[in-house]
């Protein structure tokens, strides 16, 4: 067996003697977001700092937990706080949780993140569906292929399940909730893009840029595993007549204010699923 693949059942089956059921959906939650974990039923949390293998988070604006529970009837293991490839973590490292949550036999995996707007319609708190992405980060899966997890070259036509974003729709429009779709473009960070390039991802099709989550998504679409994600817009990157900086704790302030909407529109999702 690869030796990779030792680890992710290591972890695992740390999880299994500490959960109930095998879960069935995976969540990571990005900067600011961490409240949905705050929903969820009869949570088991295991600190990132016991869990075997895992790294520690050190964004701030993240926690460092793992928690597993119930959410809209459903089990789930949630990502309090992500690893990011900007914080010096390998892409093996920053990818390795979603990788147990394979192992763990997730059903889907639901992304967040905080994201700059750089699609002019778009405005500071709000929800942005991931439709598709551009990953500007290393591909996580350079390197051996593990042939126990998927093939060497995985299909990438629909990153984002179609059902899954017609049904958040569906939900969304009952409840008069407002959202856009778009396109997500990570880059390494950590600094935020400059004017000169927010202008130019705009240019390429980007309509929100951000420092993760294709690492995970491309790691759950290896394996086959149906994938939903979402932003926040925390900034606003396409006006520059106006006076502005970006600042990290203003970012993680904007994104605190759209979770609630966020962890009501998971939860739902989860429950129709
Ligand atoms: N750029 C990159 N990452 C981000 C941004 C941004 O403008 N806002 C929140 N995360």
């Amino acid at each position: 067996m690869d030796e990779r693949v030792v680890k992710f059942k290591e972890t695992a089956d740390f999880i299994v003697q500490r959960t109930t059921t095998p879960p069935e959906i995976g969540i990571v939650l990005g900067s600011g977001l961490g409240t949905l974990a705050n929903s969820i039923e009869q949570p088991t949390v295991m600190p990132y700092s016991e869990v075997p293998h895992f790294v520690h988070s050190t964004a701030i604006g993240h926690k460092g937990n793992l928690i597993f529970g119930t959410l809209g009837g459903k089990s789930v293991l949630a990502m309090q706080g992500r690893f990011h490839y900007y914080e010096g973590y390998s892409m093996e490292q920053v990818t390795f949780p979603v990788r147990v949550m394979a192992q763990l036999g997730i059903k889907a995996l639901f992304v967040s993140n905080a994201a700059g707007g750089v699609n002019p319609g778009f405005h500071v708190g709000d929800l942005m569906i991931i439709r598709d992405h551009i990953n500007l980060l290393p591909n996580p899966l350079i390197g051996k292929n593990i042939d126990e997890m998927g093939p060497r070259f995985p299909d990438m036509t629909r990153p984002y399940d179609p059902g899954l974003i017609q049904l958040v729709e569906k939900i969304a429009a009952a409840q008069h909730i407002k959202l856009h779709q778009g396109v997500y473009l990570a880059g390494t960070g950590p600094t935020y893009e400059t004017p000169a390039e927010y202008a130019y991802f705009g240019k390429t099709g980007a309509d929100a840029v951000g420092m993760s989550t294709t690492p995970e998504v491309i790691v759950a679409r290896h394996s086959n595993i149906p994938v939903f994600g979402m932003s926040v817009i925390t900034n606003e990157a396409h006006d520059f007549s106006a006076n502005f900086v970006n600042a990290h704790a203003d970012v993680v302030e904007a994104a605190n204010k759209a979770a609630k909407t966020m962890s009501f529109l998971f939860r739902r999702l989860i429950e129709q699923m």
